[in-house]
């Protein structure tokens, strides 16, 4: 039998490794204090307990979040019908170099393909974006939401609609428990709500016939300020533990919403929390779906350190970078022209 080194399986990095370890899972949070009439000592003991997870993990799950169970199931169902659709229809609310919205089947990128496919919509619609054009400049754009025209369409739009508001509701409870974990005013981040350009992706992971080859989603790190996700109940997505550096599955717990830290918190923060890499394996007999919500700011946002997190024996880390050019970089490099998909905050590190 041939025995593999370790550093041979991380060699094989897009590989998942053999995988020994579930039995530790991403902290579970019990969001319902917030629910009573507020306690000021619960709710504080709750933010510690987040920013315990923001800075032992980057990850956690939720319970008892506020968001009806009737939304999830909407917008879930809406999802698979989408992806139900012939491929000749998805195609029609394809995504293109113009407006990085609508449907995308993964086959533009340079890299090994994702086993996935997505179809993406921005929370306000429409929004202003730069995008890079033809001759190499960077343009405010307005970009619209791509809807499919299928039937019923109206309900597609009201369950992707309903979902975006909701995850809307939850992200300002969590940032407000973010904010006092860092020892700041509750309401310090409400002013990045002006212009946010959050986005919510449906992703669809078929199941694989060469699990060990693929990956649904190779590692990354998410680039806005959090993420929240709704997993099915068909295990897939991994974790890099911090303590270790080994992938973590994160097992389903029904109706919980999976947080993570993003690139511009870590920033924010002054790396005080820090954005964790994860990725998606597949599976050999079922397929899977996700919902991701990404809560991202105005495109003119200079993301830096917060002034409040630094000081002189703690100075800032980061040099202050342009959101929308970040972004819009991203994007083009996922579109495949420029060897561009690998902008980092890494770049911008002092
Ligand atoms: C993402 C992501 C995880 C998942 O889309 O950025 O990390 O489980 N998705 O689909
Ligand atoms: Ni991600």
């Amino acid at each position: 039998m041939v025995e593999f080194d370790s550093a041979f399986i991380q060699a094989i990095e897009h590989r998942p490794k053999p995988r020994c370890i579930e039995a530790q899972n991403i902290p579970l949070i019990d969001l319902s204090p917030l629910n009573s009439a507020a306690d000021p000592d619960s709710v504080s003991a709750l933010a510690a307990e987040i920013g315990r997870a923001c800075r032992d993990w980057g990850f956690f799950q939720v319970i008892n979040h506020g968001v009806p169970p009737e939304c999830r199931e909407k917008v879930e169902s809406a999802s698979r019908k989408f992806f139900a659709l012939p491929k000749s229809e998805k195609m029609k609310v394809s995504r293109d170099a113009a407006n990085p919205f609508g449907y995308y089947d993964g086959e533009h990128t340079k890299n090994v393909r994702d086993w996935k496919e997505v179809f993406d919509f921005a929370v306000e619609n429409p929004i202003v974006f730069p995008v890079w054009n033809e001759r190499g400049d960077l343009e405010l754009r307005k970009l619209v939401n791509k809807w499919p025209q299928f039937f019923p369409k109206l309900r597609f739009v009201e369950a992707c609609e309903e979902h975006a508001a909701e995850m809307e509701k939850l992200v300002v409870k969590l940032l407000e428990l973010v904010a006092l974990s860092l020892g700041l005013p509750k309401d310090r981040f409400n002013v990045f709500f002006k212009d946010q350009t959050s986005r919510v992706r449906l992703n669809h992971y078929p199941a694989c016939p060469a699990p060990h080859l693929a990956l649904g989603l190779g590692r990354h790190k998410d680039t806005g300020v959090l993420t929240i996700l709704a997993q099915d109940d068909v295990p897939g997505l991994e974790v890099k533990r911090k303590t270790d550096g080994e992938w973590i599955l994160v097992n389903p717990t029904p109706r919980a919403y999976i947080i993570n830290v993003g690139d511009i918190l870590q920033v924010w923060s002054n790396d005080e929390y820090e954005s964790v890499e994860h990725r998606v394996i597949v599976n050999e007999e079922k397929e899977r779906f996700s919902i991701p919500y990404f809560f991202y700011p105005a495109h003119y946002t200079l993301v830096e350190p917060l002034i409040e997190m630094i000081s002189e024996d703690n100075p800032a880390k980061f040099k202050g970078y342009n959101w929308g050019e970040f972004r819009a970089t991203r994007n083009r490099g996922n579109f495949g022209k420029l060897d561009a998909d690998n902008i980092q905050i890494s770049h911008f590190r002092i």
